[in-house]
């Protein structure tokens, strides 16, 4: 029986999050949004297409007028101004309107980008997020962040739109390839460091399960880091204030991001971004230096790096200045005070980011340590 959590926006129920452990029950949700008179576009990757895009369709199309698929090129690459383009074409040509839905199937980039085309498109028609990455469950599919990248900088053109539904299979966790399952194991960790002591520590006792992907503790884990993300997200939706604590880790992490000319994933530039955020609060005494160093060492069982080699710390800390994180001027920082909790800073030096950044370049040292 699958779980829900609502989530409200302006104190107002807005959508629900859907938990299951397969594509069952997505019909039954479907048809509870009345698509019958309406068309649907699934719009996804050609990795996630491969695996699930003719299921989908077929599923989908037995509550809706018709279904369609567009499929662009799996990749960080893709998330363009011109892959959008090429979706608004794709639905005037399928006589999209503003009554018809947008079914964004996939990882972050899908969600983000689905979400903008779903905003822009007829100045915005509904869409429905079905994530299927752990890094998309956990965190992009929630809370209407959307966007793309532009000229190399992350989502840096977006809007925020909420879905009218997010549903996800936790099952699509047990094939999704290595790499990427514990990428978005970062985003897990983040909610720990920054809102809850507690779940932190669970993730600790139930290392072995996570790292085995055992469904009903996977199942629990993304249910409490979207209630983390909910508590944050319902207080503030469009990041006037403390959503900026879910950033932890991506000032640092987005730079890396860029100058590595995305070869990294995001969850593993924001591990480096967050053990960078911990290194600089530890130089800040807002941690000890223990927890700094378990902190730094709690990602390494996940497979996820805590240094990377041949970062030109001037040239991050250039990209870092020109991400969107800047305010009149001043990096918006998320520092840790404990694990459990976090604060924004605006007086992070350039001295105490380049000695992060150093901090987390890998040198042979490294190796022998
Ligand atoms: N991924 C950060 C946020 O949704 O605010």
């Amino acid at each position: 029986m699958a779980q829900r959590l609502p989530i409200l926006y302006n104190k107002k129920p807005c959508y629900d999050i859907v938990f299951s452990q397969s594509f069952e029950e997505l019909k039954l949700e479907l048809q509870e949004l009345e698509l019958k008179e309406r068309k649907v576009c699934i719009i996804t990757d050609s990795t996630v297409d491969g695996i699930y895009g003719t299921e989908l369709e077929q599923l989908v199309s037995e509550v809706c007028k018709k279904a369609v698929r567009f499929v662009f090129p799996a990749g960080e690459s893709s998330k363009s101004l011109d892959t959008v383009k090429q979706a608004y074409v794709f639905l005037i040509e399928n006589g999209f309107d503003r009554k018809d839905v947008l079914l964004a199937l996939g990882g972050g980039v899908v969600g983000d980008l689905t979400g903008y085309v779903a905003a822009t498109y007829l100045r915005g028609i509904d869409f429905i997020q079905v994530p299927t990455t752990l890094l998309a469950q956990c965190d992009s599919s929630i809370g209407g962040k959307t966007g793309v990248d532009f000229d190399g900088y992350k989502n840096m053109v977006g809007a925020f739109k909420m879905p009218r539904l997010v549903y996800m299979n936790l099952s699509v966790l047990k094939t999704l390839e290595e790499r990427q399952f514990f990428s978005g194991f970062a985003e897990v960790m983040k909610y720990g460091l920054i809102k809850d002591a507690l779940f932190y520590e669970w993730l600790i006792e139930n290392m072995y399960e996570i790292c085995e992907r055992d469904l009903n503790v996977l199942e629990e884990m993304v249910m409490r880091s979207c209630s983390i993300k909910k508590l944050v997200v319902e207080k503030d939706p469009t990041e006037q204030g403390d959503r900026a604590l879910l950033n932890l880790g991506h000032t640092i992490g987005h730079a890396i991001e860029k100058y590595k000319k995305f070869e990294l994933h995001h969850g593993e530039c924001v591990a480096l971004g967050t053990v960078a955020a911990a290194y600089i609060s530890w130089k800040k005494e807002l941690l000890s230096m223990d927890e700094y160093y378990e902190i730094r060492d709690m990602f390494v069982p996940f497979y996820l790096p805590i240094s990377v080699d041949g970062l030109d710390p001037a040239e991050i800390l250039k990209l870092t200045k020109s991400d969107k994180k800047m305010e009149a001027g001043t990096i918006k920082f998320i520092l840790l005070k404990k694990i459990g909790k976090a604060i924004i800073d605006r007086s992070v030096t350039d001295e105490e980011i380049l000695a992060a950044i150093n901090e987390i370049n890998f040198s042979e040292e490294d190796a022998y340590e």
